[in-house]
């Protein structure tokens, strides 16, 4: 059994990861969010860390709310940068390897050509800022980690995209949506199981575990207007949507235009299998109507 920690495993990555993990007969993970273990708190992790003697630490924890940041800017720093830096210094000491999760918004999405793991970060955000010290940091402190960035994360789980289109298409008769940026969404589901493929494959000597920045998204791209299309077509809401341009729906922090990631790295690395989005779209669709089924 490889013993595994998941911080921050109350989100919605993290929960997708608890979803799952039970079809990985090889896997021992604990589930703790900040309750049980505060990643800002140094000494409680080096404590923690020694004590569950893992050998794996996910980082699932974040601070994600991307127009909050620009204001509340010491808190995401501290969470996103510093308390990252705090798991490196961890995984030194208790010698573990860590999987951190980032975010396609390093980038300014003013190149129109999929992002490789070594094209040029320059986060227009305050949030992506925090996101790529993050990074920094924990390269600097903990060189044996894998960062995989992703993008447009959603879930069944917590509040996303897709929970937030549905409650809004039932509740209004017009939604206008964005129509000129474009990315690839990704079900945090696939991304949990990714994850957990690329441990088992390490676990089994298939695979070895190769320290550095990788891509991960669903394959395929579409706008956040197209997405929107796709999520009220499948629960079957009319509400009309409109598309409008970026200009038109201001928001604190700036979103990059262009974020579709490159994610040739992880697939020649770890042989993944990706699904397209449009598929995992409607796995995760499903789960929510019958959700919602039983809750009525
Ligand atoms: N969401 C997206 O669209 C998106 C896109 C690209 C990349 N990402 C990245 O993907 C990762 C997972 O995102 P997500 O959407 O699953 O995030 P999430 O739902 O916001 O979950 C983050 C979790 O971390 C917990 N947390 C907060 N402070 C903590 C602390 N000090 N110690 C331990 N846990 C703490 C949060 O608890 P509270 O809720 O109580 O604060 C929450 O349960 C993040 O690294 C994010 O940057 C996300």
């Amino acid at each position: 059994m490889t013993k595994i920690l998941v911080t921050g495993a109350n989100g919605q990555l993290g929960q997708s990861i608890r979803s799952i993990y039970s079809e990985y007969n090889n896997l021992d993970i604990i589930f703790t969010d900040v309750e049980e273990l505060d990643i800002c708190n140094l000494e409680q992790l080096k404590e923690y860390t020694k004590s569950a003697n893992i050998e794996y630490l996910i980082n699932c924890a974040a601070y994600t709310a991307v127009d909050k940041a620009e204001h509340e800017q010491v808190v995401a720093k501290r969470l996103n940068a510093d308390a990252v830096k705090n798991i490196g210094i961890a995984a030194t000491q208790n010698n573990f390897k860590v999987i951190h999760i980032s975010t396609d918004y390093v980038f300014d999405g003013k190149t129109f050509k999929p992002y490789t793991e070594s094209s040029l970060a320059v986060p227009e955000s305050f949030y992506g800022q925090t996101k790529l010290l993050g990074e920094k940091y924990l390269m600097e402190t903990h060189p044996d980690s894998i960062i995989i960035r992703t993008s447009w994360l959603y879930s069944e789980f917590g509040n996303n995209f897709v929970r937030t289109m549905i409650k809004l298409g039932m509740e209004k008769d017009e939604l206008r949506i964005v129509a000129d940026q474009v990315g690839s969404p990704t079900y945090a589901v696939d991304l949990g199981n990714a994850i957990l493929t690329i441990i088992t494959k390490v676990q089994k000597g298939s695979k070895t575990f190769t320290p550095g920045i990788y891509h991960y998204s669903n394959e395929g791209v579409c706008s956040w207007y197209d997405f929107t299309i796709r999520i009220h077509e499948a629960i079957g809401i009319t509400c009309k949507i409109s598309p409008i341009e970026s200009k038109d729906y201001p928001t604190a922090a700036p979103r990059p235009f262009y974020s579709v990631l490159n994610k040739g790295k992880i697939k020649t690395n770890y042989k993944l299998n990706i699904p397209y989005w449009g598929a995992s779209l409607e796995k995760c669709l499903k789960i929510i109507k019958a959700n919602r089924q039983a809750a009525n």
